[in-house]
């Protein structure tokens, strides 16, 4: 299988606290790869830093086989290495229609083109199919700020579906989510399980940060488990769950 992208000792410390530690973990094309581990083992710190969001202290990012290697990323280089992202705490266009906050990033022409120039049919017809599909259409109308907790998280991710549709931005091929289904009623996770399979049918690198084992059995083609910044266990969901250290790693939460 191809690799998406892989991590060469990946480093990222705080205050002394080493987030996550040398870490050299890889994810592959048309899979889902998940990242368990508990509360502070470096989770989102690791995605954090892959994204840009903090600074690498150490390391590298490698994209594809090999050919592209990065030792600093900035948050707007992102989307040009093929990478989009959620986040735990959901990020939106606060003050403006769930509708717009599609089209914002179908266009890629910038909040303000966006908002003034007339959209294509294109663009609208995947709006309409992305929103559709997060059963968001009929709150098309309403202020982002205004939407659920769950709804606002399924607007995120309806943005990243969108993303992988922009129609002159670069190919998104990695896509990052962090605990998606927290939070989320029954109906909301199966619509964000289906997305997530859909992703990785279309051959995408899924990363998957989440608690729920339920989930991560039924997702994972392939699993880390973080521990403290480090690599405690990796492989089949299956055999890694059931692990000594592993379970012992979570009970010590
Ligand atoms: N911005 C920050 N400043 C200082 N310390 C941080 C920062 N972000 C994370 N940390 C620390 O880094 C460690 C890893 O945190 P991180 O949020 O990556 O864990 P996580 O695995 O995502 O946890 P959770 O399951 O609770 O989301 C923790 O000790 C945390 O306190
Ligand atoms: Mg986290």
């Amino acid at each position: 299988m191809k690799s998406a992208l892989s991590t060469n000792k990946i480093e990222k410390h705080f205050d002394g606290v080493y987030a996550v530690n040398k870490l050299s973990i890889a994810f592959e094309q048309g899979k889902i790869t998940s990242i368990v581990g508990p509360n502070g083992s470096g989770k989102s710190t690791l995605v954090n830093t892959l994204t840009g969001m903090h600074a690498m202290d150490g390391g590298e990012i490698v994209i594809g086989d090999g050919g592209v290697r990065i030792s600093k990323i900035a948050p707007n280089e992102v989307p040009s290495y093929g990478m989009t992202r959620t986040f735990q705490d959901v990020r939106l266009f606060e003050q403006m229609p769930v509708l717009d906050n599609l089209l914002i990033v179908l266009t890629k022409r910038g909040v303000w083109g966006s908002l003034f120039e007339k959209h294509s049919a294109y663009h609208l017809e995947k709006a309409e199919e992305t929103l559709r599909k997060v059963g968001l259409w009929e709150k098309r109308h309403e202020m982002a700020k205004n939407l659920s907790y769950g709804q606002r998280k399924l607007l995120e991710i309806a943005r990243v579906l969108a993303m992988c549709h922009g129609s002159d931005g670069a190919a998104i091929e990695i896509i990052f989510f962090d605990e998606p289904f927290a939070g989320l009623f029954p109906e909301m996770v199966k619509t964000v399980i289906s997305v997530i399979k859909e992703l990785r049918t279309q051959g995408k690198a899924v990363i998957l940060i989440e608690h729920n084992m339920d989930i991560i059995r039924e997702l994972s083609d392939h699993l880390y488990v973080l521990d403290a910044g480090q690599l405690l266990a990796e492989g089949k969901p299956d055999e890694v769950l059931s692990r000594r250290d592993v379970i012992e790693a979570y009970l010590g939460e």
